[in-house]
């Protein structure tokens, strides 16, 4: 683990009010408003979620027990009974919602659709039931591997309802990616389209599924089911594959929502560590719906009439929680674009937002940063008045590109909420609340109520102002992580054996470096273990050397992350030849190909660099430290007598 560095963080003063009109109508008002929440959630966290699940959730059976904490496991709202599905759908269809906007989809060739909440409830009974009639029960796992469709999230709305477990792999991940998560979570089904529209092109995300599923590869799939959206040629394999249209038609639409324990399993989703395999993280009912309810809530500020955009794709965490089910369970009007910017449409997102009026908009740095490059004509030529609020998410965003949102796509009168979490948080835990935290650019500000967060040393020990330290979280909360599917001996390493419990006190270490001004806001600064984070996109390093070394031509590979203006950090890998092959730009391209074939488009290395030797140390460990000035193209700085062979800095600053 790599110490944070304070050095590349500006000392920035400048300091953003919310707008008195913002604040006057938003749910929490005033700075002292959300102190007293804060202080109230800090002296009796208990309560404080239990009177919010009371208020703002419905439940078949109440709670006999909060909080059941054995750490590091948790258990919240114990014997009480309720389902998320309902809480995002039956709930509103009594109110006037019934015919409100729940989810406005616009489509990448320019269709679109749009589902009030009795449509969207409809279509989720109804594929809740065709789930049904292929054998899904409560606790199967369900494998979704989706374009950005209205279709992927009546998928996971109704395997909630059943009470299956969903599992969302990112359409962007490759078969065998695909492959490894469905084996892990011994999916029963896979829910597919015959493709998926991307940047001009066509994913051919069922021939991935076959791909996937080849050999009887993953034992445990018994049927696949495929929605129409490219209409390209696929293959069907009998018996196994079914159009979901053709199963879904002239289903009874009834389908009551099953009464799920508060702990019951609601999702896995797999994300990247430092060692190993992808972890699958395990979300369970109620805990999370509350925690995605009242995030939402507070922190994107949702009125009733607001139209609310998050650009993430269901794929991830941030879809999750914050296109499906935070926006639903509030009733309100969530917009999925399946879209995204590139060089034939660089203002496509501007034109969403003046078509649907788009009020919230939530996106990450890296896109800003894109969009920055491509230029401030393309925003104004799109009347983007109705913003009201913006969000980000994903990576830190530094302050050039948060005051580029704040005065182009802000029109510098929207609130920004800088939002730090991750997939293991199942919400979001530092952030403005926009109608009460002034902003600093590039701070994520201050905990959400409920949340106590610290910046330690490895001891424990909470450090001073303005020091670079570790990010903890000191009590659980209802949305957190319940353990890694199948390993939770795996769990307990990773985010709770890094620094010592002092006291029984048990700290949640997130993985994050962070500092903490005089004010008492956060600055995250990034990971501080072998992930990377490229676009926006957590990587484990291992992962890609992994990849790397199944290339038969490769004997030794290290993955480290190179600076980048857009993407955060871009993919660097060293790599060592076996004897028999020769460096050429030629390899250098297949293995880059071959990294994409084991994982994804998104871990494509944007350069590879061979090297007769790694620098290790004589213990044998690769110096990551050194490569990462290398990649950088910085002078290697610090310590270097640890290192085995000094001739092997010498080659590597010369390149191959
Ligand atoms: C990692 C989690 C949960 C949202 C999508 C990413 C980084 C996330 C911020 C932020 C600085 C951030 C952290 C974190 N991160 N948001 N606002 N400021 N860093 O989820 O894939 O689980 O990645 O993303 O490094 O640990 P994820």
């Amino acid at each position: 683990m790599s110490q944070p560095t304070i050095e590349s963080i500006l000392q920035e003063k400048r300091l953003f009010q919310p707008p008195a009109e913002f604040s006057q109508k938003a749910h929490i008002k005033s700075l002292d408003e959300y102190q007293e929440l804060y202080d109230k959630a800090k002296a009796d966290p208990q309560k404080f979620w239990a009177d919010l699940a009371e208020k703002e959730l419905h439940w078949f059976q109440k709670w006999d027990t909060v909080l059941d904490w054995q750490p590091p496991f948790a258990k919240w709202f114990v014997g009480g009974k309720m389902n998320i599905s309902y809480n995002c759908l039956d709930r509103h269809l009594t109110t006037w919602r019934r015919n409100k906007a729940a989810l406005i989809w616009e489509g990448e060739p320019g269709d679109s659709r749009t589902l009030t909440y009795a449509q969207l409830h409809r279509e989720v009974c109804q594929f809740a039931n065709v789930l049904k009639q292929l054998g899904v029960k409560k606790g199967d796992r369900v494998g979704i591997y989706m374009p950005m469709i209205p279709e992927a999230a009546i998928a996971m709305l109704a395997c909630a309802r059943i009470g299956a477990t969903h599992t969302v792999v990112f359409g962007g991940f490759s078969a065998e990616a695909l492959r490894d998560r469905l084996i892990d979570g011994q999916a029963k089904l896979v829910v597919t389209a015959d493709g998926g529209w991307r940047k001009d092109g066509i994913v051919p995300l069922k021939d991935q599924v076959d791909i996937a599923l080849a050999n009887n590869a993953v034992p445990t799939v018994e049927n696949v089911l495929v929605v129409k959206r490219t209409a390209q040629q696929i293959q069907m394999e009998p018996d196994r594959d079914h159009w979901w249209h053709d199963l879904q038609q002239g289903v009874s639409a009834d389908c009551p929502a099953e009464p799920m324990d508060s702990e019951d399993m609601l999702f896995i989703l797999y994300t990247s560590g430092s060692t190993g395999k992808p972890k699958g993280v395990v979300h369970t009912t109620a805990g999370y719906n509350l925690y995605t309810h009242m995030t939402t809530k507070w922190i994107f500020d949702l009125q009733d009439t607001d139209v609310y955009w998050c650009t993430a794709d269901v794929g991830w965490i941030t879809g999750h929680s914050y296109i499906v089910y935070g926006p639903l369970s509030n009733g309100a009007t969530t917009l999925m674009y399946e879209g995204a910017p590139r060089a034939s449409n660089p203002g496509c997102f501007w034109d969403v937002i003046e078509k649907y009026g788009v009020n919230i908009f939530y996106t990450a740095p890296t896109a800003i940063r894109a969009f920055i490059k491509m230029g401030e004509h393309l925003p104004k030529a799109r009347n983007l008045s109705s913003l009201r609020l913006l969000g980000t998410v994903g990576e830190p965003i530094n302050p050039e590109a948060w005051m580029w949102y704040y005065r182009v796509i802000g029109g510098e009168r929207c609130p920004i909420v800088d939002t730090w979490w991750q997939t293991e948080t199942g919400g979001v835990m530092i952030t403005p609340l926009p109608g009460a935290t002034p902003t600093k650019p590039g701070s994520a500000t201050r905990p959400f109520p409920g949340i106590l967060a610290d910046v330690v040393d490895l001891e424990g020990n909470t450090i001073g102002d303005n020091e670079g330290g570790y990010l903890v979280v000191k009590h659980p909360w209802p949305g957190m992580m319940r353990t890694v599917y199948g390993d939770p001996d795996r769990f307990r390493r990773t985010y709770w054996e890094h620094i010592a419990p002092q006291d029984g006190q048990y700290l949640y270490f997130a993985g994050d470096g962070a500092r903490r001004d005089e004010d008492g806001y956060f600055w995250v600064m990034g990971r501080v273990d072998d992930v990377i984070n490229v676009a926006g996109h957590r990587l484990g390093t291992m992962e890609v050397e992994s990849a790397l070394v199944s290339h038969p031509a490769v004997a030794e590979a290290a993955v480290v992350g190179k600076p980048d203006e857009v993407k955060g950090e871009d993919v660097f890998a060293f790599v060592t030849l076996e004897g028999s092959y020769d460096p050429s730009d030629q390899l250098a391209k297949e293995l880059k190909e071959h990294v994409v074939k084991e994982i994804g488009a998104i871990a494509r290395p944007g350069e590879i660099r061979f090297t007769d030797a790694m620098p290790k140390t004589r213990s044998g460990k690769i110096m990551r430290r050194l490569l990462r000035s290398l990649a950088s193209g910085q002078e290697v700085a610090g310590d270097t007598s640890t290192l085995e062979d000094r001739s092997v800095l010498d080659k590597l600053r010369g390149g191959a």
